[in-house]
């Protein structure tokens, strides 16, 4: 179908057929319109598996779903730093919906891990949003490559999961254009996802499915993306509104339908263009067109092949944070020789994934406890602890504890498995803390009483303070889907080598975390203090101690960066930068580094994090082997934004490129000088002194004007404005001459 079939199929629809068209048939379909070429689209879960409701079952059941791959959560995926992973990911996804009959898998969430007490932390990326973004347009690209569309969520500011629906995320305007929105930016750039799906919250006071900023002037004039925009489940309160600001698609349906019936009357009376009306059908159209293919279900696909990407994909999202060595070498990999004994329930009862709408019913299930005991026979274990509601009784937590203790004492060393029970996060709800549960770590203490040698394997979909687990060896797995527990194994004994690095930081303590004192607000209202010092920008700046730094991930080999280097040209939004860097693999096994390039404004008369990450490659190296790597940066890799020129603006001077394996890791710092825009501000009444100073057409006068004034005057009347110092004859700027001024610098 072309642009003219997208027309002509339209102007053969009534207004009635238009205006149903433009919300959902039911829970996870549209509607098709009768006599016309437009078709019913299935739209479901999403992000790391395909839940389609089973409705046979029961529709609204979370757990009533067709099986499908389980694949790793966000969490896990974005700890792969690998969108080429990720693509491939995708496109699993994608073969599964098609099987399925899925036009739109939901997903992914590119919302920024704002605080950890997020409930939705698991399934989204990062707290930075270069990665968010590019791990997020990596799993796009791979799901649309299939012909299914996904549908990038929750647009935006969906920080957490308190009061959702209601809640105004009360943001500055550089925070939510260099953290919040640039995620979505780049994944829309990289992506370019078919359709997006907007947030339940406000932003600033405006719900966002009605925010035409966000919706239409941001989406769509300024980034230039032309998909389709659905509401989150139920989220629509005005729809008129919402279509006016540019929401296409209100999902599911409404009991009735009575919005359909809003937008006829709204056009029959006048009070909205039928033009608008148009516009949004024809991306519903188009959407149709795009997945014309995912709706030949086949039922069919190769489950044990994606069971292996799923094994892949856990093993590559494992972050090693600590392996240090107990009597002269590191406990990982498992040593063959030593006996090995393993404690916790998560062994033998995976945690896997989150709960919530992403929630998906597996193909198949591997355990760590199965897979260890195939590689290494028949292991002891104990399981420490009781998941969910705990043991009956404090005796029976103590006879559990009791037992590992004693497998701990029959063995050289403990694999011992910790992490959150399901319960303790989902979407609907945050954590109120971060700490692991009091018999974990009741059975932790009691383990590393008699056995040092104890290897922590964590299980939970967001970070844990982990002040407690002192452990020598903590291999953090996240939540890896259906096949975690194999991948799991193949770390441990080294038939997989780590590669994974974090995504987020892992604080010393909640309380360390930037936004702690904001979130989740309160009546109605969350502010973002902390502005842009999100994630590691917050820790850094106040040169915080953190358990584990964002970036870091260990492996059982080592690797040298060196030989960085750093050529700039060209000036301010023509800005660009090569960045190259050696790394060589410095150890005795194969394996894979991230080389991470972070960027810092050394002098900046703007508040600007101490470093940002920018760029970032994973490259697979063999012992001995190296290669250079090189990254481009452009101007936005030096950019803020610039709240008074509505743009991004390079502040010209020296900045720092930083390569190195984690953020805080830095191989090389080299400084560069870079050519910046100019910035003229506009003057106005209330314009000071020194913003005349520093206006181009008036500088030179300026400096004249100001030759004769005393140093300490000159230092305080420079922040007061023109107007007041003029009026009260301080210098001698006549009130003509300031109105010449204001005229000369407006033209
Ligand atoms: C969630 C979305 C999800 C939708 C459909 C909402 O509650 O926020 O992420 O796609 O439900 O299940």
């Amino acid at each position: 179908m072309t642009d003219a079939d997208v027309t002509s199929t339209l102007s053969a629809l009534t207004l009635e057929q238009k205006a149903s068209l433009l919300s959902g048939f039911d829970f996870w379909t549209t509607k098709s319109a009768a006599g016309a070429d437009v078709p019913a689209m299935t739209l479901t879960d999403g992000p790391h598996g395909v839940r389609l409701a089973d409705m046979d079952a029961g529709e609204m059941g979370l757990a009533n779903a067709k099986p499908a791959t389980c694949f790793p959560t966000a969490v896990t995926l974005a700890s792969t730093w690998n969108p080429a992973l990720l693509e491939r990911v995708g496109g699993a996804l994608g073969v599964e919906s098609k099987a399925l009959g899925v036009s739109v898998l939901l997903g992914p969430g590119a919302n920024i891990k704002r605080d950890p007490r997020c409930g939705r932390n698991f399934e989204y990326f990062s707290e930075d949003p270069t990665l968010s973004g590019d791990m997020a347009a990596g799993l796009i690209r791979g799901i649309q490559s299939q012909g299914v569309g996904s549908s990038l969520k929750h647009y935006a500011v969906n920080n957490q999961e308190n009061d959702r629906m209601r809640v105004s995320a009360d943001v500055d305007e550089r925070a939510l254009r260099e953290v919040y929105l640039a995620s979505f930016e780049r994944a829309v750039a990289g992506g370019n996802p078919w359709t997006i799906m907007c947030a339940y919250n406000q932003l600033n006071g405006t719900y966002v499915h009605q925010h035409k900023w966000l919706l239409t002037t941001v989406l769509r004039d300024e980034w230039g993306w032309d998909g389709l925009v659905m509401s989150d489940w139920g989220a629509v309160r005005d729809r008129l509104a919402a279509l006016e600001a540019g929401l296409d698609l209100e999902m599911p349906a409404r009991i009735g339908h009575p919005t359909d019936q809003q937008i006829v009357d709204a056009v029959r009376a006048g009070d909205m263009d039928e033009a608008l009306v148009d516009t949004s059908v024809r991306r519903i159209i188009d959407l149709a067109l795009r997945t014309a293919d995912a709706r030949e279900a086949s039922a069919e696909w190769d489950q044990a092949a994606h069971h292996e990407l799923a094994r892949e994909a856990a093993a590559e999202g494992a972050v090693l944070l600590r392996n240090d060595e107990v009597d002269g070498e590191a406990l990982l990999p498992l040593d063959p020789a030593r006996s090995v004994g393993i404690v916790g329930e998560f062994a033998r009862t995976p945690r896997y994934q989150g709960a919530g709408s992403s929630q998906v019913v597996p193909t198949r299930l591997s355990t760590a406890l199965d897979a260890l005991r195939d590689a290494r026979g028949d292991v002891p274990f104990a399981p420490g602890f009781a998941i969910g509601e705990g043991p009956a009784s404090y005796a029976s937590a103590a006879d559990l504890i009791a037992e590992a203790v004693r497998v701990a004492q029959s063995v050289d060393t403990v694999v011992m498995f910790l992490g959150l029970p399901g319960a303790a996060e989902s979407e609907g709800f945050d954590r109120e803390h971060i700490l692991l549960p009091a018999d974990q770590r009741d059975l932790f203490a009691a383990v590393a009483a008699v056995n040092a040698r104890i290897v922590v394997v964590l299980s939970h979909g967001a970070v844990v303070d982990l002040r407690e687990i002192t452990a020598p060896a903590i291999l953090e797995a996240w939540l890896g889907g259906q096949a975690g527990g194999a991948a799991i194994a193949d770390l441990l004994t080294g038939a997989a080598a780590p590669s994974g690095k974090l995504a987020e930081t892992i604080p010393l303590r909640l309380e360390d975390a930037p936004s702690f004192g904001s979130f989740p607000g309160e009546y109605g209202h969350v502010r973002y203090a902390e502005g842009l010092l999100v994630g590691y920008r917050g820790y850094d700046v106040r040169d915080a101690d953190v358990a584990f730094p964002f970036g870091h991930g260990l492996t059982y080999t080592t690797f040298e960066i060196d030989d960085v280097r750093v050529a700039a040209s060209g000036e301010g939004v023509d800005v660009a930068t090569t960045v190259s860097a050696r790394v060589t693999n410095t150890g005795s096994r194969a394996g894979a580094e991230v080389v991470q390039v972070y960027v810092g404004d050394v002098e900046s008369t703007v508040l600007r994090p101490v470093r940002e990450l920018r760029a970032f490659a994973k490259v697979a190296l063999e012992p001995g082997e190296s290669t250079v790597v090189s990254f481009d940066l452009d101007d936005r890799a030096f950019s803020f934004w610039h709240p008074v020129l509505q743009r991004w603006y390079v502040e010209g001077g020296e900045f720092e490129v930083a390569v190195g394996s984690s953020s805080r890791d830095l191989a090389a710092t080299v400084l560069v000088d870079v050519v910046g825009d100019s910035e003229t501000l506009p003057l106005t009444e209330l314009s000071t002194i020194g913003e005349l100073r520093r206006h181009p057409a008036l500088a030179e006068e300026m400096e004249e004007l100001l030759a004769s004034v005393e140093p300490a005057l000159m230092a305080m009347i420079n922040d007061i404005p023109a107007e007041t110092v003029v009026s009260q004859g301080w210098i001698a700027l006549t009130p003509e001459k300031w109105a010449e001024f204001l005229e000369r610098a407006a033209n």
